[in-house]
């Protein structure tokens, strides 16, 4: 079923995302009993509110990093028909990411955040985030320049990180200015999901068409891209509605 011995690397990349999806869902259902009943104060107390939060809205964008990330991994050495570049740096960009994620989270329950929903993770850490994207990104890039059997999916697949890593700059740096700050906030939250998550995503889906349809492969790829043209056009122009 799978000829290519590296597409293994997607399987831990998919269970660890699927352990921190379970842990945000739990998270979820504690935010939500907080809602629903009048706890006493001890209980409120012993994991707050606004931790139990920062862990639910923040889990969801390294789990699905985690998704795209296992997934591209599978879908090149088959796109590409070679192997990995490198299976050990697939798996160090794996450490390196779950690593920085718990670290993240353990760092919310001291009150270790930037207070930017979604992206609460602390600066310091942030740089290893952006270690395991350009792990990820020069490992993708690699397999595909030392195979030369270029596709438009590979392509796109390659499109992917190269946003995803250039987007996550933007929300680096804090500024002073709020306005300013939640201004390049919006960036990384708009402009990854439509500029970057969408190519990988779409890429992907192309992929799963072309294997379980006997649809022609230039017809697959026509539409996909019609699929990211609209997706970028209109991520761009849907950041607008944030310039308030
Ligand atoms: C049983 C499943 C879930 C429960 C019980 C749940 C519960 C909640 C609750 C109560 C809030 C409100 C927190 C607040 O008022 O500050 C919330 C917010 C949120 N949830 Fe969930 N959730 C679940 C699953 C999910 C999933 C699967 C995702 C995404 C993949 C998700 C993403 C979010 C996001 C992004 C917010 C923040 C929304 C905002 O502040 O605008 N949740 N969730
Ligand atoms: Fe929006």
């Amino acid at each position: 079923m799978n000829p290519y011995k590296s597409q293994r690397v997607a399987y831990p990349y998919f269970v660890v995302a699927l352990l921190l999806f379970v842990l945000q869902v739990l998270m979820g259902l504690w935010l939500a009993i907080n809602y629903a009943f009048t706890l006493p104060q001890s209980l409120i107390d012993i994991f707050p509110f606004s931790t139990a939060r920062a862990f639910h809205t923040n889990l969801p964008v390294l789990w699905m990093l985690l998704c795209f990330m296992g997934g591209t991994y599978f879908v090149v050495p088959e796109e590409s028909k070679s192997e990995l570049y490198s299976t050990k740096l697939a798996y160090l960009q794996l450490i390196i990411l779950v690593g920085t994620g718990v670290a993240a989270l353990v760092s919310f329950l001291f009150g270790w955040t930037q207070g930017k929903p979604l992206l609460d993770i602390p600066f310091e850490l942030d740089l290893l985030i952006v270690a395991g994207a350009l792990i990820f990104l020069f490992n993708v890039a690699a397999t595909m320049i030392k195979a030369k059997n270029w596709t438009m999916i590979q392509g796109t697949l390659l499109g992917g990180p190269v946003m995803l890593a250039l987007l996550y700059l933007f929300g680096l740096p804090f500024y002073k200015n709020l306005s300013i700050d939640w201004y390049y906030w919006w960036w990384v939250i708009h402009l990854w999901v439509e500029g970057a998550w969408e190519l990988v995503t779409g890429a992907i889906i192309a992929w799963i068409l072309l294997r379980i349809t006997g649809v022609p492969r230039g017809v697959v790829e026509k539409w996909l891209y019609v699929e990211i043209g609209l997706f970028l056009f209109t991520g761009i122009a849907g950041t607008g509605h944030h310039y308030y």
